[in-house]
């Protein structure tokens, strides 16, 4: 069943090109967009600013539950500071992935995610948001593509930003993530039933893009 805002899910691994396919969908549908790993990261680097255990269910759950943080354009602001490129780093993204196994952090950030759902529609980046968040979704899609190939991704992508990467260790990051996220009890990362899945590995994002927009066309979410 569909809800009146339509929604278009897109979960995945890391480094699967799921962020760039997001950027391509708002662009195309005009829709809002949710990044719910930043909203993870956020609370990953409020976690540690705070100087919170990352085993203080209490305290991180009360941070995750009034969160001081706010997505304006493309940036990430977090208690007036500008975090965007602060929490794109692997460390941040580690301590995120660690904080996220814990299930009372997920359902406090719950009603957070599903109140970005706002008429002309949603385009949802994550791990959940096809199995929990938005389970009555449009269009649910799940990416995948092989750990190496999404760590020479995220090497080439971290160097157009400057930033120098150790591709042995950048592998190992996203395979530590990779368990943590698949096997935890709380929201796992999996394709939900009804999901599309897409394995990106031998396929250019671009090929991926235009994939993924004659689908929309085709369920007439546009014209
Ligand atoms: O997508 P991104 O790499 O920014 O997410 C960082 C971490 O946040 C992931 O590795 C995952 O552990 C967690 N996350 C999650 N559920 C989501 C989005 C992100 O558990 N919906």
């Amino acid at each position: 069943m569909s809800s009146s805002i339509p929604v278009i899910t897109i979960d995945g691994p890391s480094g699967v090109g799921k962020g760039t396919l997001a950027q391509f969908l708002v662009q195309k549908t005009g829709f809002h967009l949710l990044d719910s790993g930043a909203i993870y990261r956020a609370l990953a680097f409020g976690a540690v600013k705070a100087e919170i255990a990352l085993d203080d269910v209490a305290k991180l759950v009360a941070l995750a539950s009034a969160l001081p943080v706010k997505f304006v354009d493309t940036s990430i602001i977090y208690e007036g500071e500008d975090i965007t490129s602060q929490v794109r780093t692997e460390e941040v993204a580690g301590v995120a992935s660690t904080i996220a196994v814990i299930p009372d952090v997920r359902a406090a950030l719950l009603a957070r995610q599903k109140a970005f759902a706002m008429l002309p529609g949603l385009i949802a980046d994550g791990r959940d948001m096809g199995t929990v968040v938005f389970p009555n979704a449009d269009i649910k899609l799940y990416l995948t593509a092989s750990a190496e190939i999404r760590a020479e991704r995220r090497v080439k992508q971290l160097k157009t930003q400057g930033v120098s990467a150790n591709i042995d260790q950048i592998t190992r990051d996203i395979e530590a993530r990779d368990e943590r996220d698949l096997n935890r009890k709380t929201a796992p990362l999996r394709p939900a039933d009804d999901a599309t899945v897409i394995d990106t590995s031998h396929l250019d994002i671009d090929a991926v893009c235009q994939t993924v927009l004659s689908l929309v066309k085709k369920q007439a979410l546009i014209a």
